[in-house]
């Protein structure tokens, strides 16, 4: 991962409603949710310039999703980024609900 060897740690912070992802003891990167019942609904990912098409992006979301796994949620991909990773990326397809007119609203009506 860029100049550094270390492998990127993944941590999630209930408090922020996201994962973020460690290089180096460092941010590098997020991506966030709301949870709606028994789904996580994921909108908005960014890493650092710095990491850009290293794959810090794909670990990230796939950490995460491995977790929401293993808390016994579903998740919904409003974000593009995660929306693209799954056409790339098998294994989610059975967590994975669709993006709604539904969730849309109830996530706008989340977010400030
Ligand atoms: C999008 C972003 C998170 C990707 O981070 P990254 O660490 O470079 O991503 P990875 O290396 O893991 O993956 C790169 C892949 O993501 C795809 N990708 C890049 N930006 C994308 C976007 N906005 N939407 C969907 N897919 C995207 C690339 O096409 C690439 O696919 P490929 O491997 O088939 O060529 C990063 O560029 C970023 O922070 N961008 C600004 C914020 C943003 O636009 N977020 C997405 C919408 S919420």
């Amino acid at each position: 991962m860029s100049q550094s060897s270390a492998v990127p740690s993944v941590q999630r912070s209930d408090t922020e409603q996201l994962y973020a992802v460690l290089v180096d003891g460092h941010r590098a990167g997020l991506t966030a949710y709301r949870d709606r019942g028994e789904q996580r609904v994921f909108f908005h990912t960014e890493t650092d310039d710095t990491f850009a098409g290293r794959g810090l992006a794909a670990e990230l979301v796939r950490q995460a999703l491995t977790d929401v796994r293993a808390s016994g949620k579903r998740m919904v991909p409003v974000c593009p980024y995660i929306a693209s990773y799954l056409k790339r990326h098998d294994g989610f397809a059975d967590i994975t609900d669709p993006v709604t007119p539904d969730v849309l609203t109830w996530l706008e009506a989340q977010l400030p």
